[in-house]
Order: C-alpha cells, then sequence, then structure tokens
C-alpha cells in the first residue's frame, strides 16, 4: 500500500471508532427501546469496521468523541427524525467514499455494503420516528 493508501485508511478508521461512540451515545438518549437496540447494532459494526481498518493500518488510535458530541446537540436540536435522515445521508456518502477504493482493498467490499445498509435503516428509522422517539 502507498503512503497516501495508509493515511486515507487511517482517517477512515478514525472515522469509524468515532462512529461507533456516537451510535452509542445517540443510543441513551433515544427512549423507544427497539431504536435504540438498532443504533447500537449499528455502532457495533462501525466498531468492527474499526477494526478491520486496523488490520490493514497496524495503527492504534484513540477514539474521538466530536461526532458524539456533535449528535448530542444536533439530536436536541433538530429531533429523532430529522437526525436519522441526517445520518443516513451520511451513511450513502460514506459507501461512496469507499467505493473508490474498494478496487485496492477487498476489505471494503462488505464494509460498503454494511453502510448502504446502515443507510438503509436509518432511512426507516426517520419515517417511523416522530420528533422525539
Ligand atoms: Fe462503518
Ligand atoms: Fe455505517
Amino acid at each position: 500500500m502507498t503512503e497516501e493508501q495508509r493515511q486515507i485508511l487511517i482517517k477512515a478508521q478514525q472515522g469509524e471508532v468515532n462512529a461507533a461512540l456516537m451510535y452509542q451515545r445517540l443510543a441513551d438518549l433515544v427512549r423507544d427501546r427497539k431504536i435504540a437496540e438498532q443504533l447500537r447494532l449499528i455502532g457495533r459494526e462501525e466498531g468492527k469496521h474499526g477494526s478491520i481498518f486496523y488490520r490493514l493500518t497496524n495503527e492504534k488510535l484513540q477514539v474521538g468523541d466530536r461526532e458524539a458530541k456533535a449528535i448530542t446537540m444536533i439530536y436536541r436540536i433538530i429531533g429523532a427524525k430529522l437526525t436519522f435522515k441526517f445520518l443516513a445521508a451520511q451513511e450513502m456518502s460514506a459507501a461512496k467514499r469507499y467505493a473508490e477504493v474498494m478496487d485496492d482493498f477487498h476489505e471494503m467490499v462488505q464494509i460498503r455494503l454494511d453502510e448502504e445498509n446502515h443507510s438503509g435503516i436509518l432511512e426507516e428509522l426517520s419515517k417511523k420516528a416522530g420528533y422525539r422517539c
């Protein structure tokens, strides 16, 4: 792998570990048990993605809470429905971003599918949820 590719993967790894924390924190804010459980499941998958990137980069990263803090604020302001909608779009753009490096790293195929799946789940949650859930 080139140094440039390694930097891309490290950045992606950081995004995944931060996203894992973000989904856990978001789940803590949600009172609907089923929705919270789905968010935790997504969070666990982001954690797995982080591990996959770790195997590629061999770089131990600290979990950052910037996204977790931001989502807490976003959730309080725009509510559940729009927060899930926003995250669905984020997941879709992650899937597209990962598609660009897919040819070089076969691991990206599954990760990309997972992100697309996350996007779909969040779209559904957005339809179901009200301002608060
Ligand atoms: Fe992910
Ligand atoms: Fe995701």
